[in-house]
């Protein structure tokens, strides 16, 4: 089992990123969970302040464009893959080599997409199951839904992070999980280690279904 988790940063210079709010608290409660129920699990993972779960390697990754190569490299050999990683949509077109001097009242700051791991692991996949997350602030079933039929995917968990006790750093999440079909099931607001093993159970059930 694949797992990623964390937010990406993504360099503007020497000491200056940007990223995201992701804790890393969803994807390490997955890995945690995965590996206790045996599986052999990889977890790949920006920069976070958590403790590596039991019995799972761990690969450190910075930005999304590490992640992305880190992903790769481990895809062929997994059967699932449960992409819970705040990746950086967007990175800076260039990271300057020197700390950028404070001169202009203003700054621009150019940047460039990133690439999409999951759909590229979408288009790459032959037999894995490929499970989702998806980070909505509005209209969440269209958009974890077009995100589901776009990358290709198995499973989609979708939340709505606008919602307290949801989302990014919070112990506990409340979600959808969208399949392809439009099967919608509507989980409550739990923690994140026992929505872990809900989406595990899930996961079984279709790994299950496909043997
Ligand atoms: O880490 P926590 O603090 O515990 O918070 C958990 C969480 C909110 C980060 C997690 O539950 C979650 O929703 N993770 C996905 C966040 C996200 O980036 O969603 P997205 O809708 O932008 O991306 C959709 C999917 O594509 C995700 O599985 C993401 O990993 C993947 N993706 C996105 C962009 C990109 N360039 N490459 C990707 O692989």
């Amino acid at each position: 089992v694949l797992v990623t988790a964390g937010p990406t940063r993504e360099p503007i210079d020497p000491v200056r990123y940007i990223s995201n709010r992701s804790s890393g608290k969803m994807g390490y409660a997955l890995a945690a969970a995965a590996a206790a129920r045996g599986a052999t699990v990889t977890l790949v993972t920006g920069p976070t302040e958590l403790s590596s779960p039991p019995r799972a390697t761990v690969v450190k990754v910075e930005t999304a464009q590490e992640m992305r190569q880190a992903v790769l490299a481990e895809f062929a050999g997994a059967d699932v893959v449960i992409k819970a990683a705040a990746v950086a949509d967007y990175r800076p077109q260039t990271a300057a080599t020197q700390k950028i001097k404070k001169r202009a009242d203003n700054l621009t700051l150019a940047l460039t997409k990133n690439p999409d791991i999951l759909a590229e692991l979408g288009a790459l996949k032959s037999g894995q199951l490929l499970v989702g997350f998806a980070a909505e602030t509005e209209d969440l079933l269209a958009h974890a839904g077009e995100k589901l039929a776009r990358k290709n995917l198995d499973l989609i968990v979708a939340n709505d992070v606008t919602l307290a006790g949801a989302g990014f750093g919070a112990d506990t999440n409340i979600v959808k999980l969208l399949y392809p079909g439009g099967r919608v099931e509507e989980l409550p607001l739990m923690a994140k280690e026992a929505l872990a093993d809900v989406i595990l159970d899930k996961i079984g059930d279709l790994l299950a279904k496909k043997h």
